[in-house]
């Protein structure tokens, strides 16, 4: 399956796309997770990255795109994947398309997380993420660690993202509405859309995510 999981930051992308993976056996790969490995790493896309990603908003589409492309283009990536966060404007989901019509082949399906704004300040307020690899994600109410700010998969130290400050929130949620909601247009002129509600359990979120792939995949 090759798949895109689109909503708002705070949605629960991360955290459904890490246990939608497993179930799928294919790769999770997220543009947000990369840029801070490489942040983490202190590469050079790191360092072009850092100062925009703090201000809440998108890293310029040629980098993203190179560095989405060289990602899927791994071999672990070959039978599918779970794209978290690209793409995250038109440019983007039309690059994509090329990228894999050049490879012959194309998307399942996109994966539409739908959260009010207010549940979303609250996810984004009490989000902690493991320093460790920035992929283990936890929430100090709703999925609080064992041991406060220790990771419970691998003893890292937890830390509250530097975009998660409230401003920044505000300009992440703009850039969403302006740039990245467009595309959910874009892939329903294709067919690809299914919109399920990310309110309840984490849980209860990936049943109705992996009863709607199931369709979509019983349908295409
Ligand atoms: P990115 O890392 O992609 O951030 P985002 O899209 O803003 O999404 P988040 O990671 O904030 O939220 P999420 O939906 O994954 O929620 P999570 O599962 O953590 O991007 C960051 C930045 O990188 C961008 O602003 C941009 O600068 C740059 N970037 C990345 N991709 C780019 C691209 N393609 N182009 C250009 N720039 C790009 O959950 C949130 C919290 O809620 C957690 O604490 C979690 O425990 C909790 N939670 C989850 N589900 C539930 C539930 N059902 N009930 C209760 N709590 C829940």
């Amino acid at each position: 399956m090759r798949i895109v999981l689109v909503g708002p930051p705070g949605a629960g992308k991360g955290t459904q796309a890490a246990l939608l993976a497993k179930t799928l056996s294919i790769p999770h790969v997220s543009t947000g997770d990369l840029f801070r490995a490489n942040i983490s790493q202190g590469t050079e896309l790191g360092l072009a990255a850092k100062s925009i990603m703090e201000s809440g908003k998108l890293v310029p589409d040629e980098v993203t795109i190179g560095m989405a492309k060289d990602r899927l283009a791994q071999p672990d990536a070959a039978g599918g994947f779970l794209l978290d966060g690209f793409p995250r404007n038109v440019a983007q989901a039309a690059a994509l398309d090329e990228i894999l019509a050049e490879w012959g082949i194309e998307l399942d399906g996109v994966l539409d997380l739908e959260v009010p704004e207010d549940e979303v300040v609250r996810r984004i307020a009490g989000r902690r993420v493991c320093r460790n690899d920035n992929a283990h994600i936890f929430h100090v109410e709703y999925h609080p660690p064992v041991a406060e700010g220790v990771c419970d998969e691998c003893g890292g130290q937890l830390y509250q993202r530097a975009d998660d400050a409230e401003d920044k929130v505000r300009v992440r949620l703009e850039v969403y509405h302006t740039e990245t909601e467009p595309i959910i247009e874009y892939y329903q002129k294709q067919d690809l859309v299914t919109t399920i509600s990310a309110l309840g359990t984490v849980d209860e979120v990936t049943r109705r995510a992996i009863e709607a792939l199931r369709k979509n995949d019983d349908e295409g």
